[in-house]
């Protein structure tokens, strides 16, 4: 059988995901795994291709992650960044040492030698990216200099007859010009790799594998209606039928309608083994008195781990706990991936698998955010799901400034789904990163008819984002703006004045808590 998979063996880089991603991008399987596997283990996969990702380490430290020199005589090419590149000088025989020219960011590259991985790159000098502390001084024997820079002789290696190529360089990010084109080089020029993998094949190997993993045990998954829990469900759902039970908890916080939507919708599509648990009744009564976001927040969090978990254990033979985790929620500790990766406390069940003992089973964990919608537009999920603003675990609680009651609640919901319709009919809703209603704990004076009264205040806040780590307020044309908050104070009963927010992230947040 051809071999297909390209090994991206991880020393801890930020930018290792980046790798695999662009791969995938080229239309090549790619899987990450850390350095510390050993390499017959790594040889039994198969590789096509093997790429040593970069790190933060320096390889002349004591206890420097390493690899078994053996990884270079397996036959397969391999491809060195950074990191990978001052590795396989060292172990090839080679020098590196600390610079004393310290490369950060934006360095200009110059082509030295005529080897595969520059087919079709003309330019003299290209503009890369570079992050690294050490440089190699030598390069090991067999083996030419093919770039340099400024600060460096020897920016880029290879010895082509043994298929070993490797750069200083982070070919993977976007400003590295050309970047692409050498990756594509390294799969196809010099692994002679076909581009024949796609989001099909990533849904079929993923069921493939969690069918594998989870062989017949029975699997929990907290489904939220957002994108990420979906696409994980129904994933899992494909491998292993009804033997996935989906909790759908209902706390109350809400938004008008979501639960119909969007859990209506997955029964009636999906085909799911869904568990729907009314929690509002608790969730409401332990919030009630309760102001600080951040009180609100562990109420939450408690409360929902006791509804998941009590519905949980009356399922028998749960072993694993499924999560829509993505790459992004995985936060990039020096630790190679595995169990040690710490993940953001919002964004799951934290607590669940310590007190139930429950296995992790995050098919996402791999991917970026715009390549889950494509998965999802690959398992035929509808447009309006793919697309949906993200909504916080702790739901409305979080926008109602103060005391979260019933009340209160309905204010807001009558005044977010306004929001959302005028978005919608506007066309704006695909546009903005995220768009929504916020009540505040004030009321003001206002006159409606002859009468004087004194109500609510609404915020409306609609940004335009990448990430969510910066967000911008967006210029949303002013007829759109009229039409809400004419809407909000005509429409929602308690409610007189609209305000609508125009601070950036940062220093403000997206959401208001
Ligand atoms: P902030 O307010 O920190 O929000 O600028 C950044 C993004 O995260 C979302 N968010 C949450 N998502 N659970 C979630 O799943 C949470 O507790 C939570 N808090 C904020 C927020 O809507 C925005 O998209």
């Amino acid at each position: 059988m051809e071999q297909h998979k390209v090994l991206i063996v991880d020393f801890g880089s930020q930018y290792t995901q980046l790798i695999a991603r662009r791969v995938r991008e080229l239309g090549v399987y790619s899987e990450i795994h850390p350095c510390t596997t050993p390499v017959p283990v790594l040889a039994a996969m198969r590789p096509a291709a093997i790429i040593l990702s970069g790190g933060p380490a320096s390889v002349n430290v004591p206890h420097a992650p390493t690899i078994d020199p053996m990884v270079f005589a397996l036959g397969v090419p391999v491809l060195g960044i950074c990191y990978g590149m001052q590795l396989m000088a060292k172990l090839l025989g080679g020098a590196v040492e600390p610079s004393t020219d310290r490369e950060y960011g934006r360095t200009e590259l110059t082509i030295a030698a005529p080897i595969p991985l520059w087919q079709g790159i003309d330019e003299p000098r290209l503009t890369v990216w570079m992050s690294h502390g050490d440089t190699v001084l030598h390069t090991p024997p067999g083996f030419v200099a093919t770039a340099s820079t400024p600060a460096v002789a020897i920016a880029a290696m290879a010895c082509p007859q043994r298929g070993l190529y490797a750069v200083q360089f982070h070919p993977e990010v976007a400003h590295t010009e050309r970047g692409v084109d050498m990756l594509r080089n390294f799969l196809f020029e010099v692994a002679h790799l076909a581009p024949t993998w796609s989001m099909a094949s990533f849904v079929e190997e993923t069921i493939r594998q969690a069918r594998e993993r989870i062989g017949d045990a029975q699997v929990v998954c907290g489904l939220s209606g957002g994108i990420d829990s979906t696409v994980a469900a129904v994933l899992l759902s494909r491998a292993i039928g009804k033997r996935l039970h989906c909790i759908f908890v209902d706390n109350g916080l809400l938004r008008a309608g979501e639960r119909e939507e969007v859990i209506g919708y997955l029964q009636r599509h999906f085909d799911l083994n869904l568990h729907c648990i009314q929690a509002q009744e608790v969730f409401l009564s332990r919030l009630a008195g309760v102001e600080d976001p951040e009180q609100k927040r562990k109420i939450i969090g408690h409360t929902f781990i006791e509804v998941f978990e009590a519905e949980a254990r009356r399922i028998d033979g749960v072993r694993f706990l499924a999560q829509g985790t993505l790459y992004p929620d995985v936060i990039e500790s020096v630790s190679f991936k595995g169990p040690s990766a710490v993940i953001k406390s919002h964004h799951n069940v934290g607590g669940l698998p310590e007190t139930m003992a429950l296995e992790l089973v995050e098919p996402l964990r791999e991917l970026f955010k715009d390549e889950v919608r494509k998965v999802a537009q690959e398992l035929g999920l509808p447009d309006a799901l793919i697309w949906r603003h993200p909504f916080p675990g702790p739901g409305l609680a979080i926008r109602i400034i103060g005391e979260v009651t019933r009340e209160r609640l309905e204010i807001l919901r009558q005044a977010d789904r306004i929001v959302q319709h005028e978005l919608s009919a506007a066309g704006w809703y695909t546009k903005v990163w995220q768009g929504f209603a916020v009540l505040l704990p004030l009321k003001t004076v206002g006159v409606m008819g002859d009468e004087r009264t004194y109500e609510h205040v609404v915020a409306v806040r609609v940004v335009d984002s990448l990430d969510a780590m910066t967000a911008d307020w967006t210029r949303l044309p002013s007829e759109i703006l009229a039409r809400i908050s004419t809407r909000i104070i005509n429409e929602v009963q308690g409610v007189n004045r609209v305000v609508y927010d125009i601070s950036s992230k940062p220093p403000s947040t997206i959401e208001w808590e």
